[in-house]
């Protein structure tokens, strides 16, 4: 450990002694930087980014809430940026997962160090992904042109897919205990504090970010991904600088880009069915059902109808639509 960082270390443990804090629905700790909340590791690791992040102005950041579609927008990103690059039997998506392809810059790069070692990323552009919300973000980019491309969707999905990826990890099987997991993660989404919440506070950061700055900051969202891909995947490939070609279109080639990422090819790959992240997540569960609206299986009417007024409050000032 150089002096460097352990002059950033004692900074780090003062400044997080100062936050407000408050407990999850697991009982963690999480403390309130910047508007949203974190639990401390992550915390460190966010402080670290924004303090030693060089950005390129070729940079590409993949940014979502967790369990929004992350997966699938970095799949996308991948094939599109590395079209030229690969055969369809060499294809990096073939056996890596997207999520040891563009690592989290905060739960992966910069937990232990403000300058931890890039060079596995030499080629440009550079693809990386985050979970914090913009205006956090934006501190760690420090006026850099880098692109921006967030995924966001319906906030009950989202939390019956944080529910389920929770309960895969811990491997909880039981049913009276899901149950009572899902409760009380629900009561936490409603005040905000959970991990990366406001889930709110997260979507319109990028809102904003991407009506003062569309051509940086590209803000999807999962539900019109799915109703039409090949539109949203060719605006996709517009924003990231790599628009396909007549072509290219002619010959199918936006169709093979879907068929590669789509959620069941993807799954049924031996490093999705057997592989592990750094971090010691399955690969296995970050591919579930994909579909909209599923939450409804879950959340009683009562749930959705407490959650739903909550988003249109915090919505009504923008044009979002839950
Ligand atoms: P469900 O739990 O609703 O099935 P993230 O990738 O941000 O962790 O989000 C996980 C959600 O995206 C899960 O939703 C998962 O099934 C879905 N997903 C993962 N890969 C996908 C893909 N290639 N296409 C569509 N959805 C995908």
């Amino acid at each position: 450990i150089t002096m460097n960082q352990q002059r950033d270390d004692q900074e780090t443990i003062s400044l997080i002694s100062s936050l407000p804090s408050d407990r999850d629905f697991h009982s963690n700790k999480l403390f309130n930087y910047q508007r949203c909340w974190y639990d401390k590791k992550t915390l460190q690791g966010i402080l670290n980014f924004q303090r030693g992040f060089e950005p390129q102005d070729t940079d590409i950041i993949v940014a979502s809430f967790p369990k929004s579609g992350t997966t699938w927008l970095k799949a996308l990103t991948v094939a599109l940026l590395e079209r030229s690059k690969h055969s369809s039997d060499d294809h990096p998506l073939l056996s890596d997962n997207p999520h040891g392809l563009v690592p989290v810059l905060e739960l992966r790069l910069y937990t232990e160090s403000s300058k931890p070692d890039l060079t596995s990323f030499s080629s440009s552009p550079r693809l990386f992904a985050t979970h914090v919300p913009f205006h956090t973000l934006q501190e760690a980019l420090k006026g850099s042109p880098c692109k921006v491309v967030y995924i966001w969707r319906n906030v009950k999905d989202a939390l019956v897919s944080v529910w389920y990826f929770e309960c895969a990890n811990l491997k909880i099987e039981d049913k009276d205990e899901r149950r009572s997991m899902l409760e009380s993660m629900f009561e936490s989404f409603c005040t905000g504090v959970s991990f990366y919440g406001p889930f709110w506070e997260h979507v319109l950061s990028y809102w904003k970010g991407n009506l003062e700055d569309p051509k940086h900051v590209c803000f999807m969202r999962y539900e019109e991904l799915k109703k039409e891909p090949h539109v949203h995947v060719k605006k996709l490939a517009q924003f990231l600088g790599c628009p396909f070609t007549l072509e290219e279109e002619e010959s199918g080639y936006v169709e093979e880009i879907l068929d590669l990422c789509s959620l069941g090819h993807l799954k049924n790959l031996e490093i999705n069915k057997t592989g592990k992240t750094g971090r010691g997540v399955d690969h296995k569960n970050f591919f579930r059902k994909g579909e909209v609206g599923d939450s409804k299986n879950y959340l009683t009417p009562e749930m959705e109808k407490r959650i739903d007024m909550i988003i249109e409050e915090k919505f009504r000032d923008s044009c979002l639509k839950f």
